[in-house]
């Protein structure tokens, strides 16, 4: 919803993970669009099951549930020492990071409350878990600050009039709140733009669909839905500016893994003189990953492709293939938006760069 702050005017978000007075809670997204329902995780396997099975999804929106599950596991412990806290909090982060391997902000959430608990070595136990559960809440907080500075950087580049073409949900409900892409979007809109989205639904679990139209049409921001396989005749009749999506992974090179289709995407927007942008922050690039051959790619069950809503679309026993991701190399990118400023290729240079400042 756009709302008037002092002389400007700016979107009020739905928070998409949330600490309440202590209890963690998540919008429970497999539920969206017919009803929009806080649940709240009380256990770190409560956690990882509802990542794993993508209540609550979207890279960013993982890396703070994922820290969130590290929080709740040190703060239900009964540990009197810190090698003991440190076995519960061991244990916690083997089984979050056993659940969706692709997003780097899951290994980055995780990392960082390992950092506040070495960096606590020495403290009494309570103060210790006190630190990590305020290291939770600083992350979403962080998160949502990122997302606008992207969206301050991203709307530059976008212009007053644009159709924009997204793929999945990279969005306020796959972060803390705003959005990679659609931050983009909702910024461009903030700085008065006119802009017009065009959402993939994206087979097989309809992110686009289900959410990216959903949260677009709660802020009043004009949307399309189209099917998977219609970008090539929507850009070849001119009506496709530029196509924004996010990233679960960012090699060193540039190379980004993002949902399955994106790369068709960006194919198809090379192919037609289109600029494809990636927006992501910096919790999203893994430097130590040179090139997109190095970034694992999740698969899923086949159920999720012979299946829609529990009704059997395909023949039984029909083999399944179902890579939930795929990577776009960098030389089909023409900028990664990132809280550090919009970046170009090479994008070695850039991105060390931008890596060095965020430390
Ligand atoms: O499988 P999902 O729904 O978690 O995949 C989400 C995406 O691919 C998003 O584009 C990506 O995580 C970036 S979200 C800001």
């Amino acid at each position: 919803m756009l709302a008037k702050i002092g002389a400007c005017e700016a979107f009020i978000m739905l928070r998409t993970v949330e600490w309440r007075e202590n209890k963690f809670f998540i919008i429970e997204q497999n539920r969206l669009p017919a009803a929009l329902v806080y649940i709240e995780l009380r256990s770190v396997e409560e956690v990882a099951e509802a990542i794993q099975s993508m209540k609550v999804r979207g890279a960013p929106a993982i890396g703070a549930a994922a820290a969130a599950g590290v929080a709740i596991a040190a703060i239900h412990s009964s540990a009197q020492t810190y090698d003991e806290l440190q076995r519960d909090i061991d244990a916690a982060v083997k089984i979050i990071r056993a659940t969706r391997p692709t997003a780097a902000n899951l290994f980055h959430g995780i990392n960082r409350m390992l950092a506040a608990l070495r960096a606590s070595a020495g403290a009494p136990v309570s103060e210790i878990q006190a630190r990590l559960l305020r290291t939770s809440y600083d992350l979403l907080e962080e998160d949502v600050e990122a997302n606008r500075r992207m969206g301050c950087h991203g709307a530059a580049l976008i212009p007053d009039g644009a159709s924009v073409l997204t793929h999945c949900n990279a969005g306020g409900l796959a972060t803390v709140g705003y959005g990679t892409a659609l931050g983009v979007v909702r910024a461009a809109v903030e700085a008065g733009k006119r802009v017009h989205v065009y959402a993939d639904e994206t087979r097989p679990r309809l992110q686009g669909a289900r959410l990216t139209t959903w949260e677009l049409m709660r802020d009043g921001i004009p949307v399309t839905l189209i099917a998977d396989n219609m970008a090539a005749s929507l850009m070849r009749q001119g009506k496709i500016d530029c196509v924004i999506t996010g990233a679960d992974r960012i090699a060193a090179n540039g190379d980004a893994a993002n949902k399955i289709g994106t790369y068709s995407l960006a194919v198809l927007a090379n192919a037609h003189g289109i600029p494809m942008y990636i927006a992501a922050p910096m919790s999203t690039v893994d430097l130590s990953i040179e090139t997109g051959a190095g970034i694992p790619i999740e698969e899923r069950s086949d159920k999720e492709m012979t299946h829609i809503e529990g009704v059997r679309i395909a023949p039984e026993g029909v083999n399944v293939y179902n890579p939930a991701f795929d990577v776009t190399p960098a030389r089909l990118i023409a900028a990664i938006i990132t809280e550090e400023g919009v970046l170009r290729p090479p994008y070695e240079e850039s991105l060390a760069w931008a890596a060095k400042r965020v430390g």
